[in-house]
């Protein structure tokens, strides 16, 4: 297999199910003409064979068996579809007009409004043309013809597009004006062929194409924003097209408007509103982003809710993925007495592979331990087919250190419709804020870098080998469910890197530990973002990187607020809720070349923390590890009273001698300042332990890198030792006492 060949490639509907409860597979197996499908349990993601080589055990599965492989395409591309498409026809004349802001006007011809089949070559549509101008798109049933103003426009900037067709001369006017500023075109041309009408769906932010799979049909997909589309079922001249522009209900030409979308409602939907009650509403597909500012946008308000009609803008992107659509191949109704865990579909053809996670978390209002492992799933869909590693001109100065290309990334850089994460930005160079699981996503897997999932099963593997018994449930049981699906359970591990929450989440989990829940936070970069899931559409998170934070985008001005939900989005930290308040610790370095260890300090002979000291004499804890050779690396989190850390937190050992690429984090930082590497104060990581009111307590360990420490040596080391300890003292029931919350613990650090 040449490097960049992913012959297998699947997704499920589900991220996690329940007995009972049935998950679908999608697969796509393009060249093989069969491929093996086989259930397996997952004990260990990473491939590494030092130390934590690849393990799965084969389930007894009803699909598991030889299939016949089929290859399917995504139709990436968001664009909006209108069901009915006799809005228009050529005999009688129309105008099709919008106001356009383009971010990719040379990138090629691109859609804006219209019913026109590049397949059929009949119908009308306004288009960006080839160079870059506003045109009209037209076919006879045979051919078609274009016509343009020759007139390039201005990425980024807003224009008032019309084209006019006059049935009298055969002509078409079209005319392109700017809005901020600068000369305004209008030509007319004699078109070459009588145009037809097409009774198919009218279509915006592309034009119809039949595709040979009979999903999607759409193509040209548009870079930008669309306001304001209408239709009018004659030619108007210049007054007409502004008229209808600012007042399609106006009285003069109301009777010719056949439709008028208004972007700014509905805008935590997917609808779009024909406001001139002829009921030509159309849907969004493929989730392009809502919420965004429109040609008017005065910055008087922030947030779309306060002043919607601001925010009248729909941003159109051609590698926008919501679902892939693929056909179902594979149900697997799971039997009754299936303990939760962590689960795969495993489709091979010979070499080729695709391993297709997903978690059985217990039924309903049930548990099968007292032990529950929260797989962060809401983070993997944030870093679902991330190019940080391809797509990133800096990351070798970022990471400090020469990059690999795996498999996946050389795949993915030819394959943008396996969509982005929101660590990406779309190909017009806008960030992407919304992120979808109905599509493979090639790092959420095992045998890949080491990373959520496969670093993940550092510690579901090293929970198996001691035999701990314990429970998965995801971020989506987390977010739909909230204190009811952790309620019963005394523990609960995190992933390493639990970075993306929504309020539901963080209430859910708050709320567990007043009543005496014991959270390990086996990470670091946690409860950092603040997300929404879409209320109604299954398997997709919002993310707005805004004003502060490290992060690889930035929202627009005026953009902060997310569309599902209309809440303010970004750090936490910035909306008033620190990840050191729930956990301790908090984001503050991050780099990627090596990882540290961790030196003891005081606090860890506090008699408060005996238990997680037991049977270590060591000094220094974690000075080897499976991720970049120590426990402290990656990204690091410090305890901070300042900002949240309770004030009888314990601070048990602190990591040093981290690399001049351990950097300290941009939200710390209110003035470049001439130390930022190891030296700089806060580039440390904590190990902190406190306990709770209601009895519980929380255990921190501050690196993404940690959990890469507890294969060491057969999962036998002070690593594993101390989570031993801490587990198995979390697991008593005996409530935690004895402390005094308002007494710092330790002198407060910086
Ligand atoms: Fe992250």
């Amino acid at each position: 297999m040449e490097i960049g060949e992913r012959p297998l490639n699947g997704y499920s509907d589900k991220i996690s199910v329940r007995p009972g409860e049935t998950i679908r597979f999608h697969v796509s197996c393009d060249g093989p003409q069969a491929y093996d499908a086989q259930v397996v349990r997952l004990i260990c993601a990473d491939d590494n064979p030092a130390g934590a080589p690849f393990e799965a055990e084969p389930v007894d599965a009803a699909i598991n068996g030889t299939f016949a492989g089929k290859p399917q395409m995504i139709h990436a591309g968001s664009h909006v579809m209108v069901p009915s498409s006799d809005l228009f026809d050529a005999a009688g004349g129309f105008t099709l007009q919008a106001l356009v802001m383009p971010t990719t006007p040379s990138k090629g011809r691109q859609g804006l409004l219209g019913t026109w089949s590049e397949t059929e070559h009949c119908g009308a549509s306004l288009i960006v043309a080839d160079d870059g101008s506003a045109g009209l798109i037209v076919g006879d049933g045979k051919a078609s013809t274009l016509v343009s103003t020759g007139a390039s426009m201005v990425p980024r900037a807003w224009y008032s597009l019309a084209v006019s067709y006059d049935p009298a001369g055969n002509t078409v006017t079209i005319r392109q004006t700017p809005l901020d500023g600068g000369r305004s075109v209008e030509i007319t041309k004699t078109l070459l062929l009588d145009p037809a009408g097409r009774t198919g769906p009218l279509i915006m932010a592309a034009w119809h194409r039949a595709h040979p799979d009979g999903r999607g049909v759409h193509a040209g997909c548009f870079n930008g924003r669309l306001e304001a589309p209408r239709i009018v079922t004659r030619c108007l001249d210049a007054a007409d097209v502004s008229r209808v522009q600012s007042d399609p209900l106006a009285g003069s030409v109301r009777d010719d408007v056949a439709a008028a979308w208004d972007f700014s409602r509905g805008i935590d939907g997917e609808q779009v509103i024909d406001i001139t009650g002829n009921g030509h509403h159309g849907e969004t597909l493929h989730l392009p982003q809502r919420g965004v500012r429109g040609h008017a946008w005065s910055g008087r308000e922030m947030c779309w809710r306060h002043a919607p009609h601001e925010y009248g803008a729909v941003h159109f992107h051609d590698d926008d993925v919501y679902d892939a659509a693929w056909p179902e191949c594979h149900a697997w109704t799971v039997p009754d007495d299936t303990p939760s865990a962590l689960y795969a579909l495993q489709v091979s053809a010979g070499e080729a592979e695709d391993i297709i996670p997903f978690a059985v978390v217990p039924p309903r209002g049930t548990r099968q331990s007292d032990l529950c492992f929260l797989l962060p799933t809401a983070t993997y869909m944030a870093y679902a087919n991330s190019g940080r590693h391809f797509r990133n001109d800096a990351v070798e100065m970022k990471q400090f250190r020469a990059t690999t290309m795996t498999r996946s990334d050389c795949f993915l850089q030819a394959h943008s419709e396996y969509g982005l994460s929101t660590y990406d930005t779309h190909s017009d160079g806008s960030g992407v804020s919304i992120s979808s699981r109905l599509r493979p996503a090639l790092n959420m897997r095992p045998k890949v870098r080491v990373w959520g999932l496969a670093a993940d099963t550092h510690i579901t593997s090293w929970l198996e080998k001691t035999g701990f018994g314990f429970d998965v449930i995801t971020d989506e049981e987390l977010h739909n469910e909230g204190l009811r699906v952790l309620e019963g359970y005394r523990t609960i591990i995190t992933g390493t890197h639990p970075e993306y929450h929504t309020v539901e989440m963080l209430d859910a989990l708050e709320g567990w530990i007043d009543r005496g829940g014991r959270l390990i936070y086996t990470g670091a970069n946690g409860f950092y973002w603040r997300i929404a899931y879409h209320p109604e559409l299954p398997g997709v998170i919002e993310c707005r990187k805004t004003e502060g934070g490290t992060r690889s985008w930035v929202s627009e001005v005026g953009e902060s607020f997310m569309s599902f939900t209309g809440e303010y989005g970004g750090l936490w930290r910035r909306s008033g809720r620190t990840p050191q308040e729930l956990t301790g610790i908090g984001f503050t370095a991050q780099g990627f070349d090596r990882s540290s260890y961790y030196r003891r300090l005081s606090d860890s002979h506090d008699p408060r923390a005996a238990f997680i000291f037991e049977g270590i004499d060591d000094e220094i804890i974690g000075d080897q590890g499976l991720v970049g050779g120590g426990a402290a690396g990656l990204e690091l989190d410090r305890a901070d009273f300042a900002l949240g850390t309770p004030l009888h937190t314990l601070i048990l050992a602190r990591s040093e001698n981290h690399s001049d690429g351990m950097l300290v984090v941009l939200e710390e930082l209110t003035s470049n300042q001439p130390v930022m590497n190891d030296q700089h104060p806060k580039v440390h990581a904590d190990i902190t332990f406190f306990e709770c009111d209601g009895g519980g307590a929380v255990f921190s360990t501050g690196s993404i890198a940690f959990a890469g420490a507890l294969p060491v040596n057969g999962y036998d080391n002070p690593v594993a030792r101390m989570m031993h300890n801490v587990v198995t003292r979390f697991l008593d029931p005996a409530d935690f006492e004895g402390f005094d919350a308002l007494r710092p613990a330790s002198k407060p650090v910086a």
